[in-house]
Parts: structure tokens; sequence; C-alpha cells
């Protein structure tokens, strides 16, 4: 596999991110938000959104696998680490790096919704891809939608590779 071209340039979106950032710390003000980052992809966009976040939060992370080592989901959620603070009455923001068939992002909302007590979670996605999109769910925060196409680069994977890049690229078909 070899790099197509650049989607989203570092400078994108160090942009971008600011201002989500800035629209986070707005919708959160005064509130107890914990931002819960699905590891391992969303590792690079939770270290940068964070320090964008003008207010006091506290951080957590979770690891889910779907994928093995394949370009598409098998299709099945499971835990590999829960989140460690107690998440009860707080507000949650879940960072993930790219919502693909949206198999991911519906299990974490169940997966939240049934044992944390949260005061409320809402999700954060670096990108949003659509085009392979099997369940629906709702993005309260999106950075970029894109159509289709592989990407790896800035915590994306492909085979646990490329996740060092500081732009996010396309793989060649
Ligand atoms: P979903 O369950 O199919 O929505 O997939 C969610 C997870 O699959 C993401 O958190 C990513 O880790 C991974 N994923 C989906 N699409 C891509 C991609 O284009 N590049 C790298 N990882 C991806
Ligand atoms: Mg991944």
């Amino acid at each position: 596999m070899r790099i197509a071209a650049t989607v989203l340039s570092r400078a994108e979106i160090a942009d971008r991110v600011k201002r989500l950032g800035r629209q986070i710390s707005s919708d959160y003000q005064g509130k107890k938000l914990v931002l819960v980052g699905i590891l391992n992809g969303a590792f690079i966009f939770l270290a940068d959104l964070a320090r964008t976040v003008e207010l006091e939060v506290e951080i957590d992370f979770i690891r889910v696998a779907s994928y093995g080592n394949e370009a598409e989901s098998s299709g099945m959620v499971t835990l590999r680490k829960g989140p460690e603070l107690d998440l009860a009455g707080k507000h949650l923001l879940l960072v993930e790096d790219i919502v693909d068939s949206g198999i991911t992002t519906a299990w974490l909302r169940q997966y939240f919704a049934a044992r944390h007590q949260a005061a409320s979670v809402s999700l954060c996605a670096l990108i949003d891809k659509r085009e392979r999109r099997k369940t629906a769910v709702e993005l309260e925060y999106v950075g970029f939608q894109i159509d289709k196409g592989f990407l790896v680069g800035y915590g994306l994977d492909y085979a646990q590779q490329y996740r060092n890049l500081a732009d996010v690229c396309e793989l060649e078909p």
C-alpha cells in the first residue's frame, strides 16, 4: 500500500481543531467535561483538541477493536480497555478519529448509556466518512466530511502503519 494523495493538510487540520475547541469551550462552559479518547486512532486528535479547549477537563481513554488488520470493519466490536475515571454526573465528549460504518459509534453510545450514569454523552469525530455507513449515528461535532477512500495519518492507521504522518492522506486503492 502506498500513499496516493494528501487529503487534509496539517494546516487545515490545525485550523479546524482550533475552531472545534472554541465551540466545545463555549458549549460546555460551567460543566464538568470529560474528554474520552477512543484508542488508538484518536490519540493525536485528542492531544491537539484538548489543548484548544479552554475549560477544566478530565481526560480518559477507552479502547475498542473492530478491525483486526483489515481495511474494513468486521462488524464486531470488542472492548479492550474501559474508562477508569468515575464518570457519573459528568458530561462526556467521546473523541473519535473517524466514523465509517458507524458500528463502533453506535456501540460506544450504548456502552456509555448503559453503564456510566453520565450527565450527557456527545461525540466529536475528526472525520465523518459516510460512504460505507451502515448504522445511522448522531455526531455532535465533526471536523471534516469526506466522501470515500481509506485514510491514514494524524493517528489513523492501516495495519498499524502511518499513524505518525502529520497530514491525513489517502492510500492507493
Ligand atoms: P466504524 O465502526 O466502521 O465506523 O469504524 C470506526 C473505526 O474504524 C475508526 O475509529 C477507525 O479506527 C477505523 N477506520 C474507519 N475508516 C478508516 C480509514 O479510512 N482509515 C483508518 N481507519 C479507519
Ligand atoms: Mg483504527
